[in-house]
């Protein structure tokens, strides 16, 4: 049975850096807030008529297919997760593919949130797992910088979530030792409404977008922030400890644990609760903020160039997110 390799990464985020203390001409916030609850200094918002998110994946997609030797003919299947589309349909993925001259292989849309990327990676690790395809191409990407409310009303999840995309190239391989060992993924949608954008939605008398419905709230983020905040440390931990339990490791065998950036203190959090060291651990939230399906593929990118990703090395990718959603992998590179 062929295994899946991560064979090229790569990743785009907008020129745009936006600080907090930028933040600060459009509501009461400050600096000193944002680092100490979140640990962010900084994210991307795009620039229109530059950046789209599928312009963003294109980019990332064409330095990881660069990094992996191919070209984009030798890929058979994009999977792509955002929940920020350029359209409310079809998905960002036809977008890319047609950016890139891909016409006429498969896509798929997955939109799950902040482990959106993992569930991404695990769905492309099937295909090449039944020997359907050898060469797919797994992205990450969101502009959410559009759909924040950048008001008081929204303060609590503006100063949040910034814009950027990631990409990774998996390739079939029979090498038994260099790998994607395991996915694992959950879900619970008891949570859902902790989470999320209620506008447009199809399940309400008349048309779906009224103008009433743009003054209202329903198209903002709304989050319940300590909610996710408690489950997020819970799931994590859970999720870290399914996949080096499925493979018989320990914490302390992880080289790097790349967590989805939600907030540094959840990182910081699950790193005192698995006695891992800071060394172990990969956070750039200080600089992009949460990019939701994208921060996964940056994070990871970044610490392939920065050389805290080696082969030989076993890596973790764990991510908690809106849905809920928890999801796991790991990875002998
Ligand atoms: O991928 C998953 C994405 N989401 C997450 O990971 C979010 C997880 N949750 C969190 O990270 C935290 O809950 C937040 C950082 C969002 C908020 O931190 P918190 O310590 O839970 O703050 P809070 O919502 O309890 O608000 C504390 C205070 C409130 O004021 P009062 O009621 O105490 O007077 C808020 O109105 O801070 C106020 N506040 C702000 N102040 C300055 C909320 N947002 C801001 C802001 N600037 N941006």
């Amino acid at each position: 049975m062929p295994y899946s390799k991560i064979t090229g990464l790569g990743y785009y985020v907008p020129e745009n850096i936006v600080t907090n203390n930028d933040l600060t001409q459009y509501m009461d916030t400050s600096d000193a807030w944002i680092r100490e609850r979140t640990g962010i200094e900084q994210r991307r918002f795009f620039t229109y008529g530059k950046d789209t998110n599928a312009s963003m994946a294109a980019a990332a997609s064409r330095q990881a297919l660069e990094r992996a030797n191919l070209q984009a003919a030798d890929i058979q299947l994009i999977v792509y997760a955002t929940i920020t589309p350029d359209y409310y349909f079809p998905g960002s993925a036809f977008l890319m593919q047609r950016e890139l001259g891909m016409e006429g292989i498969a896509v798929i849309d997955v939109r799950q949130q902040c482990s959106g990327f993992v569930y991404a990676l695990s769905i492309a690790d099937q295909f090449i797992k039944t020997g359907m395809y050898q060469n797919v191409l797994v992205v990450g990407s969101e502009l959410q910088s559009t759909i924040l409310n950048k008001s008081n009303e929204g303060r609590n999840v503006a100063v949040i979530f910034g814009d950027g995309a990631g990409a990774a190239v998996l390739q079939a391989t029979h090498e038994d030792a260099h790998r994607l060992l395991s996915t694992h993924l959950h879900a619970d949608g008891r949570n859902a409404e902790d989470l999320y954008v209620r506008d447009p939605g199809t399940s309400r008398p008349g048309r779906w977008v009224t103008k009433e419905m743009t003054e209202g709230s329903g198209f903002d983020v709304v989050m319940n922030g300590s909610a996710v905040f408690k489950h997020a440390v819970v799931r994590f931990s859970e999720i870290i400890k399914e996949a080096l339990d499925a493979n018989g490791y320990q914490p302390t065998d992880i080289s790097l644990l790349v967590p989805h950036q939600a907030n540094l203190r959840i990182s910081e959090f699950i790193r005192q609760q698995m006695g891992l060291s800071e060394a172990q651990v990969f956070n750039n939230i200080q600089h992009y903020g949460n990019t939701t399906a994208a921060s996964i593929p940056i994070a990871l990118t970044q610490a392939w160039e920065q050389g805290r990703v080696q082969t030989g090395d076993l890596v973790c990718l764990a991510a908690f997110g809106s849905g809920f959603t928890w999801a796991s992998a790991l990875i002998r590179w």
